[in-house]
């Protein structure tokens, strides 16, 4: 039987696609008929990504980058490298970049920029290549940004005082954070594009995960929570059934919907809908990647 294939002709970028929730929705995404450009941190788990969604869905086009999103620089060079096989490849257009690519590490790490890891891998890496490739999407009939955020984000503030947590490191803390400043970088966008633009952005809450996130570059009692926990969490093919929704249908319901779980829409916090944090968390992230004012240019 020949599968229903409504996403031929659409390129869709996907980060942190060489495991858990990444790796399950390009695979799900690349079954309806999308080019697939991954991003992994490994050539070798790069590989091995392609090699899967390949045997999921053989006659589609995959190609993985890779880059370290806790290094600002490779994340500059991976929107040029993205634009310029987008360009020779598929017309100089993006439909969807689906922003999933994180991390939670107990031990507090300095990043070569000088930031702490959580915040940069998980909201200025994606805020950064988001923008680069802006005129991809912008190419695009009607493209789509996809970041991955978590439930995780409610109760929390941005701890203006002091973001990167350098006085008191927190693993959650920091990470719920993180997922925090995707909901408000969503919601910013929108405020900020969608008058002038056909782009969208929506946040994605996966909810709890059979991944390992947590396993990795953690030890100790942050480790030994998340196996513990994780064996609670729902297969990945879950949360990447509601990307592949938001991703692919053309009208959502409702339509200005930005919180998606379980394919249906649901509010963020409120906290993540102030437009003033926002706009201060936006122009902080455009200080710490060295960028203008652009976006809203
Ligand atoms: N699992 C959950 O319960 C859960 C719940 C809410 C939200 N989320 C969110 O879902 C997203 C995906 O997480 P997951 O659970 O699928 O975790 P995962 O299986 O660990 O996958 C994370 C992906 O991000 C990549 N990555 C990690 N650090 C990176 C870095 N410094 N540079 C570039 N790529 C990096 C990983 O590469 P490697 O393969 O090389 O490790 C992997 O491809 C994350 O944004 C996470 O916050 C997860």
């Amino acid at each position: 039987m020949v599968k229903h294939q409504p996403l031929i002709g659409k390129t869709i970028g996907i980060t942190g696609a060489t495991a858990g929730i990444g790796l399950a929705a390009a695979r799900v995404l690349a079954t309806k008929g999308a080019t697939i450009l991954g991003v992994g941190r490994s050539a070798e788990r790069a590989a091995q990504a392609a090699a899967d969604i390949l045997s999921t869905a053989p006659n589609a086009e995959v190609h993985f980058f890779t880059a370290d999103f806790s290094a600002l620089r490779q994340v500059r060079r991976l929107a040029e490298e993205i634009r310029e096989y987008v360009t020779t490849r598929h017309g100089g257009k993006l439909d969807v970049l689906v922003n999933n690519a994180g991390t939670v590490t107990s031990r507090y790490i300095v990043t070569e920029d000088g930031y702490e890891t959580v915040f940069a891998v998980n909201h200025l890496a994606p805020f950064l290549l988001t923008r680069q490739l802006l005129p991809l999407l912008q190419a695009a009939p009607a493209a789509r940004i996809l970041t991955v955020s978590s439930r995780s984000h409610r109760n929390m503030r941005i701890l203006w005082g002091d973001v990167m947590l350098r006085w008191f490191y927190n693993p959650l803390l920091a990470y719920k954070q993180s997922k925090l400043a995707n909901v408000l970088f969503t919601a910013e966008f929108n405020r900020r594009l969608a008058g002038t633009t056909r782009i969208r952005a929506y946040a994605i809450d996966p909810g709890l995960v059979n991944t390992e996130i947590g396993s990795k570059n953690n030890h100790g009692i942050v480790r030994w929570a998340w196996d513990l926990r994780r064996r609670q969490g729902a297969d990945p093919s879950v949360p990447a059934r509601t990307i592949a929704m938001v991703a692919s249908r053309p009208k959502l319901d409702p339509p200005d919907g930005i919180y998606w779980r379980d394919c249906q829409s649901i509010a963020p916090s409120r906290y993540a809908l102030r437009a003033d944090e926002a706009e201060k968390l936006w122009s902080l992230s455009e200080q710490l990647c060295g960028l203008g004012d652009k976006f809203s240019e």
